[in-house]
């Protein structure tokens, strides 16, 4: 089976689906590459370490013509509008795989699925231990969660350790996570790594133990909480809860240098957590990172991709910070695909079992028809409203 690595298309995307390192295990389950030149370049992955591993390289068009199924960071809806002149390129049967955020564009969905290919989704893998090692979301939160951290570092006017020196003692920073998930964790260690006094919050009390064990505290609030669902994602709280928060949390987000919010309930707006008045509440420099930004944003002031200044307090909404990262991201990235390709395909044959969850609930469409329960109902929403 030839598997097909064109390069990313989405402005400021310099990830690249497969990397040099998994191309052995590939190999191992029949799978040869073939790379559009220069795709990994970006990432740090130069045609040549590809080639060392059995690669071959083609230029856009052979990529698409010659491939029997297509990876990509970015599939067809998580990169437009750039990737619809993609779509005259794919042809009935072959397979596409990747992250496609598609339960927010059903239309594109219909006209790939128009082109007769199958298509997995990588963001909709179940979360389960079995999945785990094929969970791109889980691998990019935590890159995400290191690089909010970085980025607040070089904002900040402070330093982030205690130091003690010759010319006084520098108290440490201050850093408040909240909602500590994947990559709330990973801000949370990350920070802590750099020497701040970390504290976190998120409403599934689960949580707890692991902010503890990373060396920070974990702010009690007063709150009921409605917890997480089955899957260990958080409930979306009501209006009343998301007040009775922030009024709470008010106190915690005045007496910290940087807040990381990443606060998210899957398929709904990000909560909002952090009003205007609660940011101009911070000291003078202080900085604020949120990862929601692209969900809506935990903070009212955030404009996602910008970097906002209010009242002397920094607010960045970065929207793609496992980009800038790419050579790390790329790796994470490829060995999750790879777990996923290894699992689908045997002697160069894919074989699909409809009743493995991790084969289900990744399938978008299948030679041409959208079979994602999930995507079946948005579409049949928005032909409602028509
Ligand atoms: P996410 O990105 O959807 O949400 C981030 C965090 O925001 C979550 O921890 C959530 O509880 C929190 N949150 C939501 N509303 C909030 C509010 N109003 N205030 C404060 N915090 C709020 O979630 P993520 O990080 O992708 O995963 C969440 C959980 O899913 C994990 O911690 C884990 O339990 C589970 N998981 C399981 C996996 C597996 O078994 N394969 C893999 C990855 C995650």
């Amino acid at each position: 089976m030839i598997v097909g690595v064109p390069k990313e298309t989405f402005p400021g995307e310099r990830r690249v689906a497969l990397t040099p390192a998994v191309l052995d295990t590939l190999k191992r389950s029949g799978i040869e590459v073939l790379l559009e030149h220069g795709a990994g370049e970006q990432a740090g992955f130069p045609d040549v370490a590809y080639e060392a591993k059995g690669a071959r390289l083609a230029n856009r068009d052979d990529v698409f013509a010659r491939a029997d199924l297509v990876v990509q960071v970015r599939a067809l809806t998580a990169a437009l509008p750039h990737s619809l002149d993609d779509l005259p390129r794919l042809r009935k049967s072959q397979i596409i795989v990747g992250v496609f955020d598609a339960l927010w564009a059903a239309d594109e969905i219909e006209r790939l699925a128009a082109t007769g290919v199958t298509a997995f989704a990588l963001d909709l893998m179940p979360r389960i231990s079995r999945a785990q090692a094929m969970d791109v979301l889980s691998s990019m939160a935590t890159v995400a969660g290191y690089k909010a951290v970085v980025l607040a570092a070089e904002r900040l006017p402070k330093m982030f350790p205690m130091l003690m020196t010759a010319a006084g003692t520098i108290p440490p920073v201050r850093v408040f996570v909240i909602g500590a998930g994947v990559a709330g964790l990973q801000a949370i260690a990350t920070a802590r790594r750099l020497g701040a006094v970390v504290e976190a919050y998120d409403v599934r009390p689960a949580v707890r133990e692991q902010v503890q064990s990373l060396g920070a505290k974990f702010v009690e609030l007063p709150l009921e909480a409605v917890g997480e669902d089955a899957s260990g994602y958080a409930r979306e709280q009501d209006e009343e809860f998301q007040r009775r928060q922030r009024e709470l949390m008010a106190r915690v987000v005045a007496a910290s240098d940087v807040v990381i919010t990443t606060a998210a309930v899957p398929g709904r707006r990000a909560p909002l957590l952090i009003t205007r008045e609660m940011a101009a509440a911070m000291h003078p420099g202080s900085v604020i990172v949120d990862l929601a930004a692209e969900r809506g944003g935990n903070c009212e002031l955030t404009r996602p991709g910008e970097e906002v200044v209010y009242g002397g307090v920094t607010i960045l909404g970065p929207t793609n910070l496992p980009a800038t990262v790419p050579y790390d991201a790329s790796q994470m990235y490829a060995r999750n695909l790879a777990a996923f390709l290894t699992h689908l395909i045997k002697d160069g044959q894919l074989r699909l079992n409809p009743d493995d969850p991790i084969t289900s609930e990744t399938m978008l469409v299948r030679e041409g028809v959208i079979v994602h329960p999930r995507l079946r109902e948005a579409l049949t929403a928005a032909r409602r409203q028509d």
